[in-house]
């Protein structure tokens, strides 16, 4: 049976792979779109000629469809051009609402997916012509646009559009799709979860800390880290730099302690400061626990490092029998009255 999801983007399971600036690169991105998922590779903040490497690098490794994940804070026009040149399937559109962005992507034909934090915007984006909703809840790991929880956030956003909506924020196994079909979603979004795909591209480091993580280890921080872009809230791990900061009173970027502190280096060699906005590759050296370690609450049912097929597949496959199964029961109505009569 098809929903209109997975009709729209002619897949066979309702899981979407996050895009995930730094950690999600073509192999993690065709990898789900392969198990018949849909994957989302950012391709954001880049020169064109990137852009167009990227979406190449993906087509290398899959037939499946796929998006292009563009960051309206930045210069996307150039890029989303190169989208349509490149004929995409589709493209994701996050940080901001820019009808025109949604209108020209439809003009030229590719399906268009808005991320959206409330339910106002998710009626904007709809009423431009948005094929599909992404509600993203605080829970959220990355980026963090909105403020609602994704509990109260999806049926809200569902209630308000005509087309199918996704659930992103904090789902990371079979209960959690489950649990977003009953409000209404269509599918899930999942970054967190697939931090600990084989695919990865995240120092093991941090795919370690990741595995070990408890669900109130993370932190939504207004401007912890330093943001390439302007007012970005984000959700990391705890660490050694959040605790520091802590200590000393949560000041403003300007007095954070350490800050310029060199804290490592990326793989090509260049300094990685304390505060920032840096995913660690494989291949970073020096103190990899002190650096903007993105995860969302859904980290503590993260226990595992599988490829991303089979991650996939288990979420798909536990939620398909949490449903059948019935294993969620509503106790009868009438129990009070009955158990009474049995006294
Ligand atoms: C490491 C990391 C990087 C992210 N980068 C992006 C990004 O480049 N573009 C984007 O739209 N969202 C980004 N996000 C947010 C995800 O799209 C998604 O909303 C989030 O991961 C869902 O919550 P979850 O982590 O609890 O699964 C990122 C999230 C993580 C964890």
């Amino acid at each position: 049976m098809k929903s209109e999801l997975t009709r729209l983007l002619d897949i066979e399971i309702p899981i979407l792979s996050a895009p995930m600036g730094g950690a999600a690169g073509p192999d993690l991105v065709a990898a789900v779109s392969n198990a018949g998922g849909f994957g989302v590779i950012p391709l954001w903040g880049k020169p064109v000629d990137q852009v167009r490497q990227g979406i190449a690098e993906v087509r290398a490794l899959t037939d499946r469809n796929f998006a292009v994940n563009l960051n309206l804070s930045f210069p996307y026009e150039e890029q989303l051009k190169a989208c349509i040149d490149a004929q995409v399937f589709a493209v994701s559109l996050f940080w901001g609402m820019e009808p025109s962005a949604i209108e020209i992507a439809k003009a030229a034909g590719l399906i268009v997916m808005v991320s959206v934090g409330s339910a106002a915007e998710a009626k904007l984006a709809a009423d431009a012509g948005a094929d599909i909703i992404i509600a993203q809840g605080w829970e959220a790991g990355g980026h963090v646009w909105g403020q609602v929880a994704t509990m109260a956030l999806v049926p809200a956003v569902v209630d308000a559009v005509n087309v199918p909506v996704v659930a992103a924020g904090g789902i990371a196994d079979g209960r959690g799709l489950a649990a977003a079909l009953m409000l209404g979603a269509s599918g899930v979004w999942i970054g967190t979860r697939f931090l600990a795909s084989t695919e990865a591209t995240i120092h093991e480091t941090y795919q370690q800390t990741v595995l070990g993580a408890s669900e109130n280890q993370t932190e939504w921080y207004r401007d912890l880290y330093d943001v390439a872009w302007p007012d970005a809230p984000h959700r990391a791990l705890s660490n050694a730099t959040s605790r520091k900061w802590h200590m000393a009173g949560t000041p403003a970027p300007g007095n954070r302690p350490g800050e310029e502190e060199v804290i490592g280096q990326s793989p090509n060699g260049k300094a990685v400061v304390r505060y920032q906005s840096y995913t660690p590759l494989p291949g970073t050296t020096g103190d990899v626990e002190a650096m903007s370690l993105w995860a969302g609450q859904g980290v503590s049912l993260v226990r595992d490092i599988l490829p991303a097929a089979e991650i996939v597949r288990a979420i798909y496959q536990d939620a398909k029998t949490a449903m059948q199964s019935g294993q969620a029961k509503l106790p009868d109505s009438d129990s009070r009255s009955s158990s009474s009569e049995n006294n």
